[in-house]
């Protein structure tokens, strides 16, 4: 019989003290390609990371461990709030009269309201044992700003933001709350570096992109000795970070009883999809699980992984960051202002890539007044306000469990709620009041976006 619990909490001392590493698991099906250097198109080494990270991380980017311990003081303050929630929603299946149960991970009980503390805290811990002062970043929605303002001033080091323009103007009090903790918050782009004067000259009206954004962070790291950059999301040890969710989950999954046959996610690099589904991915790599299922939400107005193509590509605008092997739009696409800020990114993490090429994921892509409308439901049912963000998987949920309503199959959903909508109320005014543009998708947009693609063949 199912556990008629709706909560499976785990206890403090449960935080998982190792980071899941999915890497080896995948080497063992298709090897993954190279990162390469932007100037001379040749697989990078530690050495050119070096300007950017500190060591530690870059070892983590490459590792082929398959567990990696947790520092200590990072477990000290995961603790303030992990181990994360596990419900099931039962009020939503009840409302969707669906034989299916749909299981949810919160990662919204976080001090700055999402997954993004999971990686801003080592990422500041490292940067401080490396003897680094200062990190410069970027931010779309406002959420990986906030966690690692958070996580800077939790390790005592300066924090500069550089906040994509549109989200800089719809969530004045995200940047108050990195202020709060001590932050610089730039509106991007900027006048403070090349990359952020040399868009503003061509488009003085620009409301930025995450592409745009990383480029100034880069830029200013990479122009001081005492700063490095730090990024919320894409990199190989962003995700590692993450597996903390999918660890948490799948231990409270078996509290509850349960396997679940399909795992939901948004994305906009891929780092809270991958923090909840990698740890079960491993079990369908290794031929355990053959049929668990995975399913990729994404934005219609910035969908990478079912319009984009897998191919070489630079991670920011500027052309600065190493060239990655993903699904991109073109580096120069800039999507339309859509409330989900943090999934309006032109590329994705290069090893969630690889899974969707292969099969091994599948991917959605939704309108913005659908995804509120299932935000809607969810908060109307379960009484949580979610990101327009984790809307995206919550929309994918709902489909899935009203197949099961209508094939009658009694299917375990289990998705990743990333973060409350708690700052994004405007989103929400705009679509109680009919002011939501349904933004359309221009293929001819990412046509000339991809032109400029660096031109290095897939082999
Ligand atoms: C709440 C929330 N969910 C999801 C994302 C998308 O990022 P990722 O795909 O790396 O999880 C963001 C990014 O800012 C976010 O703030």
């Amino acid at each position: 019989m199912t556990d008629p619990r709706t909560r499976f909490d785990l206890r403090p001392e449960d935080v998982p003290t190792a980071w899941f590493n999915l890497m080896p698991d995948l080497a063992q099906k298709v090897q993954p390609l190279p990162p390469l250097n932007p100037m001379t198109k040749e697989p990078i080494g530690p050495d050119d990371l070096a300007p950017l990270f500190p060591m530690s991380l870059i070892g983590q980017e490459v590792s082929t461990e398959r567990w990696i311990d947790i520092p200590g003081p990072v477990i000290d303050v995961y603790r303030l709030w992990r181990p994360t929630p596990l419900f099931r929603a039962t009020r939503l299946e009840q409302h969707l009269q669906t034989p299916a149960r749909i299981y949810f991970k919160y990662e919204g009980v976080s001090p700055a309201g999402s997954h993004k503390p999971n990686t801003a805290l080592p990422q500041a811990y490292y940067n401080k044992e490396a003897g680094i002062r200062r990190i410069a970043t970027e931010t779309g929605a406002g959420q990986w700003g906030s966690a690692m303002a958070m996580a800077c001033s939790f390790f005592g080091l300066e924090c500069t933001v550089y906040m994509v323009r549109a989200s800089y103007d719809q969530k004045p009090y995200r940047r108050v709350f990195m202020e709060s903790f001590g932050s610089e918050v730039i509106p991007s782009p900027s006048e403070r570096t090349n990359a952020g004067r040399g868009i503003l000259a061509e488009h003085p009206d620009s409301t930025g992109s995450l592409g745009i954004a990383i480029s100034e962070a880069v830029e200013d790291a990479a122009t001081h000795e005492d700063a490095n950059y730090a990024l919320g999301s894409v990199l190989g040890h962003v995700l590692l970070h993450q597996s903390v969710i999918g660890l948490e989950a799948q231990e409270q999954m078996e509290m509850a009883g349960e396997r679940p046959d399909v795992v939901i996610g948004c994305v906009g690099g891929g780092s809270n999809f991958a923090g909840i589904s990698y740890p079960f991915m491993a079990g369908k790599l290794r031929g355990e699980t053959p049929d668990m299922r995975f399913l990729a939400t994404e934005p219609a107005a910035c969908p990478t992984l079912t319009k984009g193509v897998f191919a070489y590509d630079y991670g920011d605008t500027a052309q600065m960051t190493p060239i990655v092997p993903m699904y991109t739009l073109g580096h120069g696409f800039v999507p339309a202002p859509v409330h989900a800020g943090g999934l309006r990114y032109h590329g994705d993490a290069p090893s969630l890539s690889l899974l969707v090429r292969e099969g091994y994921m599948e991917a959605k892509a939704y309108t913005q007044n659908a995804i509120f409308e299932a935000a809607l439901l969810f908060a109307k049912t379960q009484g949580i306000i979610p990101g327009p963000e984790p809307a995206h998987a919550i929309k994918g949920a709902i489909e899935e469990a009203v197949a099961a309503r209508e094939s009658g199959e009694e299917k375990v959903i289990l998705f990743n709620l990333s973060g409350h909508g708690h700052f994004d109320m405007q989103a929400y005014d705009d679509y109680l009041n009919g002011r939501l543009p349904e933004v359309e998708f221009d293929p001819a947009e990412e046509e000339a976006a991809l032109a400029g693609l660096p031109g290095v063949p897939i082999v």
